[in-house]
């Protein structure tokens, strides 16, 4: 097997906001292709860490490096177009937009050539999109909303994708068919970062995970090491 290459690393990363720390030295790292797990309470940091790592919210100390460059100050929209890419917390669909006029936003930084392409590649594999292209987004259910938010995210093929609390909201067959979602993005090859309160569908994605608690890291490795107090913070 290659040996794997290291995609997204931070280091002793640390967020504040005002007199609050929301992270506090934070060390971890995302291969090429893996998919790794935050795994968290409410309040505990995962949207800090999402956005810090898109850069949505400044660094009071520590690093990122993503590709071997330090990016740590690297503005969003040069982080956007090197291959990081997110579905927020609460999806943030453009509710009065239609589905495809979603997608077409996440790909402003393509030539339109490969945006036509990467929208034709998301349509032939996620049906739902393109049978209900022409519908408003803040018309459909939160499943399908996630769904929305996802493509708009891979549609410029981001190298990693960010997904801050993916299933928050959503009901257990939304939950499964966002799994499976996910899966297919795996299978592309592409990098998953995942934070999540729920542990339980969470923890079946990927193979390696953090448990963060209070802004710090309690835990991390194999989801076999991780998954009883991952399993413990659902419960917090
Ligand atoms: N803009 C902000 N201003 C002040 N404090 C903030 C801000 N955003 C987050 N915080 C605080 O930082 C800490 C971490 O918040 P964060 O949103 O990162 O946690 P989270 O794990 O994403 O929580 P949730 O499960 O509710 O989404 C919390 O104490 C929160 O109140
Ligand atoms: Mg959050």
């Amino acid at each position: 097997m290659a040996e794997a290459t290291e995609l997204l690393r931070s280091e002793g990363l640390t967020v504040r906001y005002g007199g609050i720390e929301a992270l506090r030295g934070i060390d971890i790292y995302v291969n090429s292709g893996e998919t790794v797990v935050v795994v968290g309470a409410n309040g505990a940091g995962k949207s800090s860490l999402m956005k810090a790592v898109i850069g949505m919210v400044p660094v009071a100390g520590g690093s990122l490096v993503f590709e071997g460059q330090n990016i740590t100050s690297t503005s969003t929209a040069k982080r956007a177009k090197m291959g990081i890419r997110i579905s927020p917390e609460g999806r943030r669909v453009f509710a009065n937009l239609t589905i495809e006029a979603n997608m077409l936003a996440g790909g402003y930084t393509m030539s339109t050539k490969e945006r036509a392409a990467s929208m034709e590649w998301l349509f032939d594999t996620f049906p739902m999109l393109a049978d209900r292209r022409n519908a408003k987004a803040g018309t459909l259910s939160g499943g399908q909303q996630q769904m929305v938010a996802i493509a708009r995210a891979l549609t410029a093929r981001p190298k990693l994708l960010l997904l801050d609390e993916p299933f928050l909201g959503l009901s257990p067959v939304a939950i499964a068919e966002t799994s499976n979602a996910i899966r297919v993005v795996q299978e592309q090859g592409m990098a998953v970062l995942i934070s999540e309160q729920m542990a339980r569908p969470a923890l079946k994605l990927a193979s390696r995970g953090y448990v963060l608690r209070s802004g710090s890291l309690r835990r991390s490795g194999a989801v076999a090491e991780i998954r009883e107090l991952a399993l413990s913070e659902d419960y917090l």
